[in-house]
């Protein structure tokens, strides 16, 4: 199991266990405090924004440029946004924390 720590839009410290190749958004959005995803993954709508612990971030494949397009246009862009739905889990993220990051 992989045991990751969230930090919600309230505050909040939450911890969820996921499996080896689980999409980050979809754990995300199965929660009451999670994201919306209104997109459902298809990277087109920033619902799914986090921020990433920076001791983390190279963890996870480099953003492809439909991503990196779209997190550069929200108000809350910062170096260690990412979208969730592009983010697959494996067991190298095993303690990862993340921050949901605020609602546009
Ligand atoms: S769920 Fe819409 S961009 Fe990630």
């Amino acid at each position: 199991m992989i045991t990751i720590k969230i930090t919600d839009y309230d505050g909040q410290q939450h911890e969820l266990e996921a499996k080896q190749g689980d999409v980050l958004m979809e754990l995300l959005r199965e929660q009451d405090w999670g994201v919306a995803a209104l997109c459902g993954g298809m990277c087109s709508c920033a619902t799914c924004h986090v921020f990433i612990d920076e001791d983390w971030l190279d963890s996870f494949p480099p953003k492809e440029s439909d991503e990196e397009e779209l997190l550069e246009i929200l108000d809350h862009f910062q170096p260690n946004s990412r979208l969730s739905c592009q983010l697959s889990l494996q067991t190298v993220h095993h303690g990862l924390q993340l921050i949901l990051a605020p609602e546009e």
